[in-house]
């Protein structure tokens, strides 16, 4: 399985499964199915209402802790003691003794509060790396000038119509790794029957999800596809066994929108 290196040298898979709008009475299962095709990465969040399940199916699952990497985001904290107050729920609800990547959900509240009580969690141990998601470019740049723990990952949106080239290029200079989220497009702007991607898809034998997700990591974005289908699951987790062209990356480049599908940030 491709990997990234983060800035503290932890090591996080490119492809990982994403959790959000997946029921809690379906998330155990759902969990289950991914690490069982082969999934280490999964992606979950306070505001999911689903990290409960997501922690029973990694126990439950019979893969070693140490080879998962689990991602969780904090939602509307208030300050530092409640931030701090705030992961140990996490992490009891997970029932795991440290969390792999911590992200702010959104830069809402005292993010420098927030942030510093997490860089706290950090040097304790309880969280193997901290970031962010949906801090872009102005707030991205602000929380750098006051953190001391540069963000290990920005999670944001992106995928083919919505590619962030800007907010990556900052973050490339100060070293913190892209995530993307809806790497499909959740299935926005007619993403499955687009003619770019279905004529790519076509020359590669391959889905239209894989040439999507494919943009991203040869670009060594993280993706998190979200599927409740094993056999999406399984296509989804093996869209890096092959290459687009230079050529083909640049016909894919022209689908960006400039603007967000979603309008949350
Ligand atoms: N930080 C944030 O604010 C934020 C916001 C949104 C999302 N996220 C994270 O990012 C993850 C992914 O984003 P997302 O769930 O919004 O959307 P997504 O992964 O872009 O798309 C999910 C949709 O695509 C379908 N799908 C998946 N694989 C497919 C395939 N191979 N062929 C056809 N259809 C396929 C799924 O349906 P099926 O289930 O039927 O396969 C589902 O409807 C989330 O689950 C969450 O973990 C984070």
């Amino acid at each position: 399985m491709e990997t990234v290196i983060l800035n503290n040298g932890v090591t996080m898979p490119l492809i990982g499964y994403g959790t959000y709008q997946i029921p809690a009475h379906m998330t155990e299962q759902c969990v289950a199915d991914a690490i069982c095709v082969g999934y280490r990465s999964i992606d979950t969040a306070q505001c999911y209402g689903n990290e409960r399940e997501v922690g029973l199916a990694c126990r439950k699952s019979g893969v070693s802790r140490s080879e998962l990497f689990i991602t969780t985001k904090l939602w509307a904290c208030h300050g530092f003691s409640d931030t701090l107050r705030s992961i140990d729920s996490s992490l009891r609800r997970l029932n795991m003794d440290y969390i792999d990547l911590l992200l702010i959900h959104e830069p809402t509240g005292d993010v420098h509060e927030i942030y510093r009580a997490m860089e706290c969690a950090y040097r304790e141990g309880k969280l193997r790396a901290i970031g962010i998601s949906n801090f872009l470019e102005e707030r991205y740049l602000d929380l750098i000038n006051h953190c001391e723990v540069i963000p290990a990952v920005n999670q944001v949106e992106t995928h083919v119509f919505r590619q962030q080239k800007k907010l990556r290029g900052l973050e490339y200079q100060r070293d913190t790794q892209h995530e993307s989220w809806s790497p499909l497009a959740c299935g926005r702007n007619g993403v499955w029957k687009n003619q770019t991607l279905l004529e790519i898809a076509g020359q590669h034998g391959r889905s239209v999800s894989q040439i999507a997700l494919r943009f991203l990591t040869q670009q060594g974005i993280i993706v998190i596809p979200k599927s409740t289908n094993t056999q999406h699951m399984k296509e989804n987790l093996t869209a890096s066994e092959f290459d687009l062209t230079p050529e083909e990356m640049q016909v894919i480049e022209q689908l960006e929108v400039g603007r967000s599908l979603f309008g949350w940030w």
